[in-house]
């Protein structure tokens, strides 16, 4: 059965923060219509005048909309910390932001960068914010935990089970960023079994967007979204694929619709490159629980926080 925005219920009274929420992208949709049905939203980002964009671009089509901006640098674990200081209640939090395929790079922290960015940081932001997902969650809120994964995480072979400071072989971008998205499905199934047997009344859920129409291609590719060649490759881009509003439904489902943890929502159409949402399947590897807890213990060693 599928899903669509009508479904969406009253959100008012939630707290919903949003990774990665530049106008354009899948975060910017995800958080437009949690606060046009009344949650209050926490734009989180890394750059300062885009979240304001962002949040300027919401409010002129939803005047009434609860939005607080909240600066974070997910490939700065030391960022993530500070950033979360200043988050005082939540009900859901939605790991969208993430990086596919640039060129080589390390982050601060001795990470490759897409795995750094697309797991780690969230990883730990997911630990730090946990207490107040399990507050919210004993009041008898709705607590969730939505990460954003993608169809690539089935195109590898192998979990990202190495020592992380380390650099494996010959940097190969598109392996890489399988691998970081393959980690957000361990890292959700784990979650999400290990919130249960600690009976922590807090659920964690993933998503994918298919192929969506987003600035993910040219920021990994060029490192930008303006200039000639940006804009012609973000023209072909948005040919080929579907809007950036429909790609974040699938998202939208997982974080309001009654669904048990560990769902994993997805377009119905071929190949879940398109379509309206439904629950889909992941690989075998993302459910390979040996690699899902080895996955976790060494991401509480790599950011130094242990959870829940
Ligand atoms: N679009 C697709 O077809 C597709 C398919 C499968 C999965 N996904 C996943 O969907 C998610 C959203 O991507 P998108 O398509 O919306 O791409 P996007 O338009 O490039 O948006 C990515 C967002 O992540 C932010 N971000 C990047 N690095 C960050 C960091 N270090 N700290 C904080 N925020 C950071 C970006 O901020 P800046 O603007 O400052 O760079 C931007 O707001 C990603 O996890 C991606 O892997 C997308």
């Amino acid at each position: 059965m599928t899903w669509q925005l009508d479904d969406i219920p009253d959100q008012t009274g939630r707290t919903i923060l949003v990774t990665g929420c530049t106008i354009g992208g899948l975060g910017h949709q995800t958080s437009l219509e949690l606060a046009r049905r009344g949650a209050q939203v926490i734009l989180a980002g890394r750059n300062e005048p885009r979240l304001r964009q962002t949040e300027a671009a919401i409010v002129d089509e939803v005047p009434t909309a609860e939005l607080r901006r909240l600066v974070i640098d997910l490939a700065d674990l030391a960022s993530v910390r500070r950033a979360v200081e200043s988050v005082e209640s939540l009900d859901v939090l939605v790991n969208n932001a993430g990086i596919m395929a640039p060129a080589y790079s390390r982050t601060v922290d001795g990470f490759e960068s897409q795995l750094g960015t697309n797991h780690f940081g969230p990883f730990l932001l997911t630990g730090l914010l946990l207490p107040l997902l399990r507050t919210a969650g004993e009041a008898g809120h709705d607590a969730r935990v939505v990460t954003v994964s993608s169809q690539m995480h089935r195109a590898t072979r192998s979990a990202p089970l190495g020592d992380p400071r380390v650099e494996h072989g010959h940097y190969l971008r598109w392996p890489e960023y399988a691998q970081s998205k393959l980690a957000n499905l361990l890292f959700t199934f784990e979650l999400d079994r290990r919130l249960r047997e600690a009976d922590i009344p807090v659920r964690a859920l993933a998503a994918h967007p298919g192929f969506a129409g987003t600035h993910l291609v040219a920021n990994g590719q060029l490192g930008r979204t303006t200039g000639t060649v940006a804009s012609i490759l973000e023209t072909t881009v948005k040919a080929v694929s579907q809007s950036p509003a429909d790609g974040a439904l699938p998202t939208l489902m997982a974080v309001t619709a009654d669904l048990p943890g560990a769902t994993y929502c997805g377009p119905s159409g071929l190949g879940e490159a398109r379509g309206a949402p439904r629950i889909v399947g992941a690989s075998s590897l993302a459910h390979d629980a040996d690699a899902q807890r080895r996955l976790w213990e060494l991401s509480e060693e790599a950011v130094g926080l242990s959870y829940p």
